[in-house]
């Protein structure tokens, strides 16, 4: 053999070794951990890190109460939203969760934010109504997934600051565009779970990242605008009278321990809770509402129910004075309403997939083996829809399910109807939501019968984080009172 056909042969095997060696790895993560161990799955993972999913309520369980400690929000996550999120809630483990949380409940379970919400959303609902009203007269069909989002984002303005956005109206240009800023920067943040060149682009500051870069620096000096206009005026006025908004009770909370404390501290807090109050809740009822255009009979219960407890719901010409009517102890009354909603998000959670990164390796009660730094997802929006947990009528939209024989509201385990999440990190805003969500169905329901634009067209979810309708929610509204 001459030197030359030595040397062919040489980079010939070396070349078929390294594509043997790709192919092999290929396999290795395409085949998971299963090869040579039967204890995991055949196909599992993505190229970048290995999951698993699961619809079991006892691994729910086991993920999210009982090994609570050795199961955390990843890194991988936490690095994707930490720009946003700052040092929120959402985006922090361990003591730095603790804490807040520990803050954030005492707080949202205080009767002055009960109260002070529960004002809020009746003024913001009867203003929608109006809205409502005046399209409805024009016989125009509108979308009301987009109305009901600057709805969900005035009212947690109200709340969290005590300040009118007007975003229904359009009126403030300020606040359309702070609107515009934050749902844009929610979008880009959640497009990074899909972009894997994310981090190239924010250390170059070029197209997405660049505009998601801006979004945040306009988010940012709005919200500290803010934190600072209501620190002048706690300090002009020093009065020791609890206020009622969020913001102003974490300030003066921020006057006992000013170290921990920070401006940047309390922008993160409230950041966090428009995130996860804003859509999650406007969504929810968007698809109750979808849910009432399908199914006109429990729209019709639903008004019987309105009727029923609320003092001139009848005749409900005045739209301020129907709304002072609703009271939180005729909320909680309403069961027939609790049911639907409840229903509603079994079939269409806020959050669809959520998940945890394993600290150690485990093993889940049904047998799973799972490594240190495997994530393991629960699929809400599937379990919402399996025979296995909710019986042969899975899939219909079913009020009645949640009712004993004296129409009495029967609560399941968090750990299956898993919507608001569960465990010590359920969701903090579930009983706000519920209030929030109740007072605005009544409202439209009380007020409108209410029908899809088009029946022919296909109401879906975009695929993201949160159950986003697909291209909003087109409905007329039928006043059912001349007024
Ligand atoms: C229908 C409406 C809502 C749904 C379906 C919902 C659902 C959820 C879910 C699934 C989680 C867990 C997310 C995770 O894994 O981190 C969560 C957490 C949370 N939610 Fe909600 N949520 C709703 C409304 C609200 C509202 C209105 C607020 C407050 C204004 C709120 C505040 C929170 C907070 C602070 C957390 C984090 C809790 C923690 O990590 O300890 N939520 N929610």
């Amino acid at each position: 053999m001459d030197i030359f056909s030595a040397i062919f042969i040489f980079f010939a095997c070396a070349l078929l070794g390294i594509l043997l060696a790709v192919l092999g790895l290929i396999v290795k993560i395409y085949s998971g951990k299963s090869i040579g161990n039967p204890n995991y799955p055949p196909v599992d993972g993505t190229v970048f890190h290995h999951e698993c999913y699961t619809t079991d309520v006892r691994n729910i369980e086991h993920i999210l109460k009982t090994k609570f400690d050795k199961y955390v929000k990843g890194e991988y996550m936490m690095d994707i939203i930490r720009d946003l999120f700052g040092e929120g809630i959402f985006a922090v483990n361990g003591g730095k969760w603790r804490q807040q949380r520990k803050l954030a409940s005492h707080e949202f379970s205080t009767r002055v934010l009960r109260d002070f919400s529960c004002a809020a959303f009746r003024r913001s609902a009867a203003k929608l109504a109006r809205i409502v009203l005046e399209i409805s007269k024009a016989k125009q069909s509108f979308d009301i997934h987009d109305m009901l989002m600057r709805y969900t984002l005035d009212s947690i303005f109200k709340v969290g600051f005590a300040v009118d956005l007007n975003c229904l109206e359009g009126t403030n240009k300020e606040g359309v565009e702070f609107m515009k800023a934050f749902d844009e920067a929610n979008a880009l943040v959640y497009w990074r779970f899909v972009d894997p060149s994310w981090k190239l682009k924010r250390a170059l500051n070029i197209t997405s990242e660049s505009v998601l870069r801006w979004n945040i620096k306009v988010i940012d000096e709005f919200v500290h605008g803010l934190i600072k206009k209501k620190r002048r005026q706690l300090f002009k006025y020093h009065t020791t009278d609890m206020k009622e908004d969020i913001l102003s009770r974490f300030l003066q909370e921020s006057e006992k321990d000013p170290d921990q404390i920070t401006d940047q501290y309390l922008r993160d807090i409230i950041l966090n809770f428009m995130i996860a109050g804003k859509d999650s809740t406007a969504n929810t009822i968007s698809w109750f509402i979808y849910m009432l255009c399908k199914n006109p009979l429990v729209q019709e219960k639903i008004h019987q129910e309105v009727e029923e407890f609320i003092n001139g719901a009848k005749n409900a010409i005045d739209i301020n004075e129907f709304v002072e009517q609703i009271t939180d102890e005729k909320l909680e009354k309403m069961h027939y309403l609790h049911a639907s909603l409840t229903e509603t998000l079994r079939l269409y959670p806020g959050v669809p997939v959520d998940g945890r990164t394993a600290l150690e390796d485990d093993v889940l009660p049904d047998g799973y083996k799972v490594k240190k730094g495997d994530d393991v997802y629960y699929l809400a929006y599937a379990m919402g829809r399996m025979p296995y947990l909710w019986g042969d009528d899975a899939e219909d939209f079913s009020p009645e399910r949640w009712l004993d024989h004296s129409g009495v509201f029967q609560p399941e385990s968090p750990f299956k109807f898993i919507a608001f999440h569960a465990g010590p990190r359920i969701c903090l805003g579930k009983d706000f939501a519920y209030r929030q969500m109740k007072i605005v169905s009544i409202v439209l329901v009380q007020l409108f019968r209410i029908a899809l634009a088009d029946e022919n067209r296909r109401v879906t979810y975009r695929t993201m984080l949160t159950l986003h309708l697909d291209g909003g929610l087109h409905v007329c509204a039928l006043p059912r009172f001349q007024g």
